[in-house]
């Protein structure tokens, strides 16, 4: 057997919101959209290059988008929307939901040179494992699958996670330098600085965030491919960078996500790729103290 291999964990619905403060997911229903993305049929997949013609940018990776049905029959969106998701966000009006499927076999060579990294997709998924055991809620349902690119092939292993239309959030490159102010003011921009330090996330450009453009400004997390691995000063971009610059009090909500995480790090960390769980003996790598780190500066490190 591979001993680098990484532990991939099961398909079954992750309950890692268990003994946290039950809330509402923007995303919708996250158990059972885990469940549609581990479990649904996969009616078509194409190139996200082929699906958006525009805004996409350029991407080191191969990154497709996946049409999920239930055996032919349109999904019951009802079923795993939420009062604060919107329908379009769940499902196209044909009933398909859409996901991003980043394969293995389409992860950069030269990327994971550079960051020293042995695949991509558990870090895609681990990523979202956290943000939704932290309560954060910034990253979209994220879960790791087998899907069959084309007809007469074998199917591959690779992350799958809810797309978000860009009727919803449009990516944060594409914004106005005079909204994007009020996009760094959000309370999601504090979120995804305190994920990735907690990840280790080297590559939080503009392209890796998506901005919500309806009446209440918010920021979604995607990209996590290069997180959970070494990290220097040069990688700490985006809100990270801004909030430690400007030495931001936290806001009390996401500091109070924090203390209560903490004392179901231990459920949750086992859920992680192995290899993401060898970093926790590292000094100064572990997630619990760097989530003690910042409960006690009150500020992103
Ligand atoms: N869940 C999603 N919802 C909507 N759009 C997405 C989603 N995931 C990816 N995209 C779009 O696809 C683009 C490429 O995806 P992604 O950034 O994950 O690829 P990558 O190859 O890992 O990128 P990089 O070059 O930054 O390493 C994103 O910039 C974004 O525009
Ligand atoms: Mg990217």
């Amino acid at each position: 057997m591979d001993k680098n291999r990484e532990t991939i964990f099961g398909t079954e619905p992750t309950r890692d919101t268990e003994g946290l403060t039950p809330r509402e997911s923007r995303f919708g229903d996250l158990e059972r959209i885990e469940t549609i993305l581990n479990t649904a049929d996969i009616a078509t997949v194409i190139s996200i290059d082929d699906y958006i013609l525009d805004a996409i940018g350029t991407h080191s990776n191969e990154v497709d988008i996946a049409f999920l049905q239930e055996k032919g029959k349109p999904l019951d969106v009802h079923a795993f929307s939420s009062n604060t998701a919107p329908l379009s966000l769940l499902k196209t009006k044909e009933g398909y939901l859409r996901a991003i499927f980043k394969p293995e076999s389409g992860e950069s060579a030269r990327r994971k040179a550079e960051f020293n990294i042995t695949r991509f997709y558990p870090r895609e998924r681990d990523a979202y494992r956290l943000d939704k055991a932290l309560g954060l809620d910034v990253v979209p349902p994220t879960v790791i699958r087998k899907v069959r690119l084309k007809d007469n092939q074998d199917a591959v292993l690779g992350s799958l996670q809810l797309f978000i239309p860009r009727e919803y959030a449009l990516p944060f490159n594409k914004i106005s330098r005079e909204d994007r102010e009020k996009y760094t003011r959000t309370i999601d921009w504090q979120k995804i600085a305190v994920l990735d330090y907690l990840i280790n996330n080297a590559d939080r450009k503009d392209a890796n965030m998506l901005a919500v453009t309806g009446s209440t400004p918010g920021v979604i997390a995607i990209d996590h491919g290069c997180s959970f691995c070494h990290i220097s000063n040069r990688d700490i971009m985006g809100p990270r960078l801004d909030l430690r610059l400007q030495k931001t009090p936290l806001d009390q909500e996401v500091l109070g996500l924090l203390r209560n995480a903490q004392n179901n790090m231990h459920r949750i960390l086992p859920r992680m790729s192995q290899d993401i769980l060898a970093r926790q003996s590292i000094p100064g790598e572990s997630i619990i103290e760097k989530i003690e780190h910042i409960l006690t500066s009150g500020m992103i490190v």
